[in-house]
């Protein structure tokens, strides 16, 4: 029972001490794409995100982060979905999904976006978006990778405009590589 409980992932919010394992991590789960300049530029402004940590035996195995971001010219606010990562050894054993869906239960936004990979994010209810802009131009073969769901609110309502990101997303080069 003891070793039990010392596998189990416990998810909680990113601390600055966090912030070598998080540079690790990304390493590791992302060897052909460094996007720690990202990160470590979302953790430490001031711009309001949502960043959760997976623990397990004390070693962080998986993080991810939602920025809150807006839609114009309506002005309501979604929360954009990524970086999300687990560690190599880590991966297909939940911790992906207990992130993502740990954020959607503390989210204070009824809309969540991601750019990602259809197979995977359709599992949380993610489905190709065509009303809300990126705010960057994507390549044309990745218009289904381009997703939302709502996390609550009135069904009917469309969520329509372009996606407003803070500085640190503002780079063309996060949207079309
Ligand atoms: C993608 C990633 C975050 C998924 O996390 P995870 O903890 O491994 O995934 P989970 O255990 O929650 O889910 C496992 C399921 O997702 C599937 N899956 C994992 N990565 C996938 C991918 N890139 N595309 C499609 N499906 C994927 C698995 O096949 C498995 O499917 P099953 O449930 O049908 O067996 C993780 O594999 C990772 O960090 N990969 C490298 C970095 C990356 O590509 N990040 C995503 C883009 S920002």
């Amino acid at each position: 029972m003891a070793g039990q409980m010392k596998d189990e992932i416990e998810i909680r919010p990113t601390k600055p001490e966090d912030l070598g394992d998080i540079e690790a991590l990304y390493g590791a789960a992302f060897p052909d794409e460094d996007l720690f300049p990202l990160v470590n530029e979302l953790l430490a402004g001031s711009d309001r995100l949502l960043s959760l940590a997976a623990v397990q035996n004390k070693r962080l195995v998986g993080h991810v982060i939602f920025t809150y971001c807006s839609v114009e010219p309506c002005g309501r606010v979604v929360a954009l979905l990524g970086p999300l990562c687990a560690a190599p050894a880590n991966q297909k054993q939940g911790v992906g999904s207990k992130l993502v869906r740990r954020g959607f239960e503390q989210l204070d936004a009824i809309h969540a976006m991601v750019l990602g990979d259809p197979a995977y994010y359709g599992r949380f209810g993610f489905k190709a978006d065509d009303l809300v802009e990126t705010p960057c131009p994507i390549p044309s073969e990745w218009k289904e990778a381009w997703q939302s769901v709502r996390l609550g609110g009135d069904m009917d309502e469309k969520l329509a405009g372009t996606l407003v990101v803070p500085k640190a997303w503002n780079d063309p080069a996060l949207w079309s590589s």
